[in-house]
């Protein structure tokens, strides 16, 4: 009897993982979910949604600098749920992803936002928390990628602009919304 209860509540607990486990569709929960979307996965999202054939057609053929691509998106939100539901925030990432990576080949692979490179390339020296809480401007950023301590970071200089304008609009969180694991130690340099 007491085996069956014990089982049933494995049973329950391993079907409550596996109905709510990965809760947003875009794979595992994991501690760096607090880190906000980067432009790739904000075109990913809009592109589930299929773009309006404009859109589609400036995103495919057309370069511009930032606020030429925040004119573009502003006038296609009324087309798009996705796209409309983005805030100023996002909106801006997705304008300067586009600056930095546009035209794109409608059917390739996206290039790394500046949250990829971020998790890929930030971590290895110091916890991800000395980078994503720090609110800096752009030229402090690229002066710190620039620094002697950072030479070995492969980016490219167009790849440190990007990272940099990803991290301008989406770094300075506040320490209190940094998952605690990743609150202490600091940096190990
Ligand atoms: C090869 C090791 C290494 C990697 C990889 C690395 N850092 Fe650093 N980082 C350091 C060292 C060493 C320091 C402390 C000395 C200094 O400030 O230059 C530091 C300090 C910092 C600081 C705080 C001091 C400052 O300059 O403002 C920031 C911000 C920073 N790194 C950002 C980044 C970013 C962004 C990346 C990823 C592109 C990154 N780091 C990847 C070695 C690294």
């Amino acid at each position: 009897m007491k085996r069956l209860i014990v089982l049933s509540i494995a049973m329950s607990a391993l079907f409550f993982f596996s109905v709510l486990g990965p809760a947003n569709g875009q794979g595992d929960d994991d501690i760096f979910d607090f880190i906000p979307a980067g432009g790739r996965t904000l075109l990913e999202t809009i592109r589930e949604e299929g773009l309006q054939p404009d859109l589609a057609a400036s995103i495919a053929e057309s370069g511009g600098d930032p606020a030429t691509w925040r004119a573009t998106l502003d006038a296609a939100k009324s087309g798009s749920l996705a796209l409309g539901a983005l805030d100023d925030w996002q909106t801006d990432t997705l304008a300067h992803y586009l600056a930095a990576n546009a035209p794109l080949d409608p059917g390739g692979e996206l290039p790394r936002d500046g949250r990829d490179m971020a998790l890929e390339l930030c971590q290895s020296c110091h916890i991800i928390t000395v980078v994503i809480t720090q609110d800096r401007t752009r030229e402090a950023w690229l002066r710190t990628q620039n620094s002697p301590s950072h030479v070995e970071v492969k980016t490219t200089a167009a790849e440190r602009e990007a990272l940099a304008d990803y991290l301008v609009i989406n770094a300075g969180i506040p320490i209190d919304l940094v998952p605690p694991a990743l609150r202490a130690g600091g940096a190990s340099y």
